[in-house]
């Protein structure tokens, strides 16, 4: 369902195009992604699983998992949710493992590219890493698989906290175009949006990284071999799942790609949504959503207490949405889509209270869950990775200049520890800084980055920072601790 009146934005929809779908004629617009203009269309099954051949939908929306993928004019597994619509597609669905492609990928462009700095992803993190390097006057090459610059900014609607130097009182679509405009414009910066870092390897040389990355335009592709001096990874992170029965049907999404769906393309992903979760994500896309003009029925939260900001969660309220603590998701029913969910009170060991469920009529569950980081590529490199919960799972160690254990590559961003995007911001610029000096072969001194370093202990102040605080500082302990152990050997 396309959204027609929204009070903040403003949906300009290209040209209206047309496209196949399993051999049916469907309408969409330049601009789309394939697989929101098939969920405009009313359809919302989109692949099924391997063995059981459930039906999937749309999760992420940010070519993070891959519910989405289907084979588009004869290449196989193509995540939908980040190609681009164009005229006269042919799109279809897969069955089972997919099928070889039927087109040839023979005498495909290979080129090669050499940089200072390679930064990979153009999120609030990746954006600052770039420009805080090109201002130390080395040639940085920013990527990023999805079609649009920002990260996850692009589907921010609401004003950001902070200070100005965070962009304060913007919303996050404004943070994207203004930081955006200014990767665009630096003669240091070169962009390759739809274009994925696929793969780390050695070659050989002292000193260089070699990084393989494909780019994807108009079903053709160009793979390039990047050699670069320092790489920054700022890939940020993938929604959580929660386990449940049924929780892989049509209608359950990520809250990124409700928000992607909605706020991005104006597409509703549906009328009746049960949010899960009453984090800051929870209660502003539950917001969004009555904006947007769906039903949000209710929102529940496992733990005793909301976990976001009272002023979001007085919102939300205030539109008579409840907020339910202590009660948890217990299963997702329907055929093809969700058609109910049932929902139960929890005791103090998160078991489900007998008696307490009740089925609620719903077509959309909403998982606003937690982030995990995203680590597959990074791991790749050999940085030493370790499993801090505080940080959302998986992370890969690094110090105050944001370097790994690995010489040359740095982390910022919810892919070093998830957080938000202020902090985001500011450790992009301190690897940004710290990547340009190595890349330069100049020392970086703890005094050149004072000022970031003082203005994320601002920003990690107070109950809602404790966790990165902790997070932070359990990396910077097992750092430490890895430097002795290193001394103690050699
Ligand atoms: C639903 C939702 C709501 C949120 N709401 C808020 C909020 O209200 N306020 C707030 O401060 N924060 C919010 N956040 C968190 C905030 O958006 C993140 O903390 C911030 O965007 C992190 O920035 P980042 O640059 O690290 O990652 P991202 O913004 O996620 O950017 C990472 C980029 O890397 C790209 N990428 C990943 N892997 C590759 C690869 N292999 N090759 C090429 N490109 C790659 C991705 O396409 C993506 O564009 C929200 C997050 C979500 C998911
Ligand atoms: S990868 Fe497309 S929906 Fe997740």
């Amino acid at each position: 369902m396309r959204i027609r009146d929204h009070p903040i934005l403003e949906f300009k929809r290209g040209k209206k195009i047309h496209f196949y779908f399993n051999g049916k004629k469907l309408y969409g617009y330049e601009g789309e992604s394939i697989s929101a203009s098939i969920v405009a269309n009313g359809i919302h099954v989109l692949s099924r699983s391997l063995r059981y051949k459930n039906p999937r939908g749309f999760f992420c929306g940010i070519g993070k998992c891959s519910s989405c993928l289907m084979n588009v004019d004869g290449i196989p597994n193509v995540r939908t949710c980040i190609t681009p619509l164009k005229e006269g597609m042919e799109v279809r669905t897969q069955e089972g493992y997919a099928d070889l492609p039927s087109v040839s990928f023979r005498g495909r462009k290979k080129k090669k590219i050499e940089t200072d700095v390679l930064v990979i992803g153009a999120g609030p993190a990746g954006l600052t890493s770039a420009i805080e390097a090109a201002k130390q006057g080395v040639r940085v090459l920013l990527v990023d698989e999805n079609p649009r610059i920002g990260g996850q900014l692009v589907k921010q609607t609401h004003k950001f906290f902070g200070s100005k130097e965070e962009f304060a009182g913007k919303r996050g679509i404004e943070i994207a175009e203004i930081l955006g405009r200014k990767v665009q414009e630096d003669e240091n910066i070169d962009v390759l949006l739809q274009t994925t870092a696929f793969g780390y390897y050695e070659n050989g040389k002292d000193n260089f990284h070699l990084f393989g990355l494909v780019k994807r335009v108009d079903g053709e592709e160009e793979v390039y071999k990047v050699e670069c001096k320092s790489a920054i990874f700022a890939c940020g992170a993938m929604e959580n799942m929660l386990v449940f029965p049924g929780n892989d049907l049509p209608g359950i999404y990520g809250a990124g790609g409700v928000q992607t769906l909605m706020n991005v393309y104006g597409i509703l992903p549906g009328k009746k949504v049960l949010m899960v979760g009453s984090g800051n994500v929870g209660l502003i896309v539950s917001y969004q959503l009555l904006q947007a003009g769906a039903e949000v029925v209710c929102i529940v939260e496992a733990m005793p207490r909301i976990g976001g900001y009272h002023v979001h969660a007085a919102k939300v309220r205030r539109c008579g949405v409840p907020i339910l603590t202590s009660h948890t998701i217990v299963e997702a029913k329907g055929k093809e889509r969700v058609e109910s969910a049932v929902i139960g009170r929890i005791d103090e060991k998160w078991n489900v209270i007998k008696g307490s469920e009740r089925e609620i009529e719903c077509d959309t569950i909403c998982l606003a869950v937690g982030l995990s980081p995203s680590i597959k590529l990074i791991a790749q490199t050999g940085a030493e990775v370790r499993f801090i919960p505080e940080a959302g799972g998986y992370v890969a160690l690094h110090n105050k200049f944001m370097e790994t254990t690995k010489k040359g590559i740095f982390v910022a961003g919810d892919a070093s520890g998830v957080e938000e995007a202020s902090i985001a911001i500011v450790e992009g610029k301190i690897a940004g800084f710290s990547a340009a000096k190595f890349s330069l072969g100049e020392r970086v001194e703890e005094k050149d980055i004072e000022k970031h370093l003082r203005r994320l202990n601002e920003l990690r102040a107070g109950p809602f920072g404790e966790r990165g605080r902790k997070a932070k500082e359990k990396i910077l302990a097992m750092m430490e601790r890895r430097r002795w152990d290193i001394r103690r050997t050699v």
